[in-house]
């Protein structure tokens, strides 16, 4: 973008870790941000701190996985800013169990949040992009787990391949139109952010441990080797400096960690060689 001063920037997700650091990234920037968030005492706190620092700030409280949520939020932004320009669709959560162990509501929480929400946000704010005929960046937070394979955190992994995809389609159908709207997908490897203790905010009509017998051994022993990957992970700040390089040159894919490219290049060539997926443990994990 030629430049970022005064524009509006919505993010999901903006409460807490990478969401928070590009929220705080694009005040820096002299944007005014709209934060979206589900988790009312954080969005406040961040609001607040934004605010003390002089930005332009509009929290609203959203469900992304609520279309009428998300709906509201883009109706909130442009009449308290009149456009957007930067959508950052990165709210996310994550479950641990094995596929055969995860419950249907553990499938529909994950979904909800991971492939729903982006839905809802490109189905609200494209429009107005488009009507706008301004330059304007969508970033969709994915993940490494949306690039590469391996075992656990399936339904996660599928959400972040699904999401990965619909961002690559949004790409070439605004580019198709020849739209001044850019595109990019960031994938980050592991982030010291709250992304484990995602269950904080599960609602309760699709409710978590109960309705699931005790976690299986291999599910404790994954979800403390993702703690320990997590807590060991680059900065939310450092994902938020890369991604605003990469919007700078319109750059499509974002891998922050370079592991992640070999991680690819594995899978692409167990397909090109007609072999069997590989799994290639992730450096943090050791
Ligand atoms: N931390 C990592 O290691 C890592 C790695 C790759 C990708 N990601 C992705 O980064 C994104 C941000 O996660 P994070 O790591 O900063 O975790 P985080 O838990 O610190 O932040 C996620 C934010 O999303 C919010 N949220 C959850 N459900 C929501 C909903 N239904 N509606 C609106 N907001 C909701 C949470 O309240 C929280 O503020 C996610 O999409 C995640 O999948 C994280």
């Amino acid at each position: 973008m030629e430049s970022y001063k005064g524009k509006v920037a919505v993010i999901t997700g903006a409460a807490s870790g990478i969401g928070r650091a590009l929220a705080d990234r694009c005040v820096k920037e002299g944007m005014k941000v709209v934060l979206a968030d589900v988790e009312e005492v954080a969005l406040q706190n961040a609001e607040r701190e934004l605010r003390a620092k002089g930005a332009g700030v509009l929290a609203v409280l959203t469900d992304v996985s609520k279309e009428s949520d998300v709906q509201a939020l883009a109706r909130q932004t442009v009449d308290a800013y009149g456009a957007v320009h930067l959508l950052f669709n990165n709210a996310g959560v994550g479950s641990g169990a094995l596929l055969w162990t995860s419950t249907v509501a553990d499938w529909q929480w994950v979904m909800s949040v991971n492939l729903w929400g982006p839905i809802h946000a490109i189905r609200a704010f494209v429009p107005i992009m488009l009507e706008q005929q301004t330059e304007c960046h969508i970033v969709n937070t994915a993940s490494r787990a949306g690039l590469e394979t391996g075992p656990g955190l399936g339904i996660y992994r599928m959400t972040k391949h699904a999401l990965v995809s619909m961002s690559e389609t949004l790409s070439h159908e605004l580019k198709m139109i020849q739209s001044s709207i850019g595109v990019s997908v960031l994938c980050p490897g592991f982030v010291r952010t709250q992304i484990c203790d995602a269950h904080r905010n599960r609602p309760t009509e699709l409710s978590g441990p109960n309705d699931r017998e005790m976690p299986s051994p291999m599910d404790i022993q994954l979800d403390q080797m993702m703690r320990k990957a997590v807590s060991n992970g680059m900065t939310p700040e450092e994902v938020a400096d890369i991604t605003f390089a990469a919007i700078q040159n319109r750059q499509f894919y974002i891998l922050p960690d370079p592991e992640a490219k070999q991680a690819v290049q594995v899978r692409l060539e167990d397909i090109l060689n007609d072999r069997n997926p590989s799994f290639l443990i992730p450096a943090a994990f050791n």
